[in-house]
């Protein structure tokens, strides 16, 4: 009935009220009733704002708690700050929260990026954490990397037609730019996987720019903010999917490789890649079915990188 509240009340973020006798005539209960869900609603942080003409839901269109994600709520879980969403997922999946349970903080504290950088957490970007229970042998895991970054493009190419691309290992690039980036963290219990934590930040509604020059948001490529709900839910609906397609193949996926590939603007450059002791450099070639990257360097010879930080050269090719 809460969910059904939210979803009448989203209606008056325009500015118009709606009062307790139509809320209960559309719901068939009774104005006690819908007074004393109110009650708790508010009682959970929501901004519901007693008017003399009936309610009103406060926020914006840019609403992210959870009752917002109808049908996930339950496994939504939002912070105003956390130092990490990582942090938090993975104390959440040690408790065993269930199978795409997401943590989203408004800000991080200390949020980290790959090979221990920091990750600028401040407000209106999308930072959270996806906790997943995949049915897949551990080697088999990194599969779900490529997923998210695969499913996140294309959600951004549909909904909202940004030329995005992936680089190798899995960032969203714009115009050569970084939009987002994926961490994930793993644990295995025997020889199965306990759980997988993808971290994904987003820049969203957030000027990402003012402190990493070679950064974009989505505010700065439309020009306009967007609901952050709205490309979260859209994303984890498509990402779902994807994820069953990989369960049930139970081994690796050519078409998932495939499919990135079509995406990526890696192959083709020339590339520099930091591991935490090593530099590589060469031409991009190929990523292989278990997600490594091969290059060819200077002298002829091929080389296969398994993870590392990748930077593109000759990022604008004639
Ligand atoms: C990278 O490009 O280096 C990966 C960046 C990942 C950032 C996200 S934001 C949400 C989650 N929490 C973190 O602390 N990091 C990831």
């Amino acid at each position: 009935m809460k969910e059904k509240i939210i979803e009448l009340l989203r209606n008056t973020c325009s500015g118009t009220p709606l009062s307790g006798v139509e809320m209960s005539n559309q719901l068939g209960i009774s104005r006690v009733a819908i007074w004393k869900h109110l009650k708790q609603l508010k009682e959970r942080g929501y901004g519901i704002v007693a008017t003399p003409k009936g309610y009103l839901l406060k926020g914006g269109e840019d609403l992210m708690m959870p009752l917002f994600f109808t049908k996930r709520d339950d496994r939504i879980h939002l912070f105003k700050t956390l130092s990490s969403t990582m942090d938090k997922a993975r104390e959440l999946a040690r408790e065993g929260a269930p199978h795409l349970s997401v943590v989203i903080a408004e800000e991080q504290s200390m949020g980290r990026g790959r090979l221990n950088r920091t990750w600028l957490s401040g407000k209106g970007g999308l930072w959270f954490t996806i906790i997943l229970r995949p049915d897949l042998p551990p080697p088999l895991a990194f599969q779900v990397n490529f997923a998210a970054s695969l499913t996140l493009a294309r959600t951004l190419k549909s909904r909202y037609e940004l030329p995005v691309s992936v680089k190798w290992p899995n960032d969203l690039l714009l115009d050569e730019k970084k939009l987002a980036g994926l961490l994930s963290e793993m644990e295995t219990h025997g020889d199965m996987i306990s759980f997988v934590n993808i971290g994904i930040g987003l820049n969203v509604n957030n000027t990402p720019e003012v402190g990493e020059p070679n950064s974009i948001s989505i505010k700065s490529a439309l020009e306009k903010s967007i609901c952050r709900r709205e490309l979260l839910s859209a994303f984890l609906d498509d990402f779902e999917k994807e994820l069953m397609v990989l369960q049930s193949l139970k081994t690796y996926s050519v078409t998932l490789m495939e499919q990135w590939k079509q995406m990526t603007s890696t192959i083709g450059k020339d590339v520099r890649i930091e591991t935490f002791g090593d530099i590589y450099r060469g031409v991009a070639v190929d990523v292989d079915l278990t997600g490594a990257l091969i290059i060819r360097e200077a002298d002829g010879v091929e080389k296969k990188i398994i993870y590392g930080d990748c930077f593109h050269h000759n990022p604008n090719p004639a």
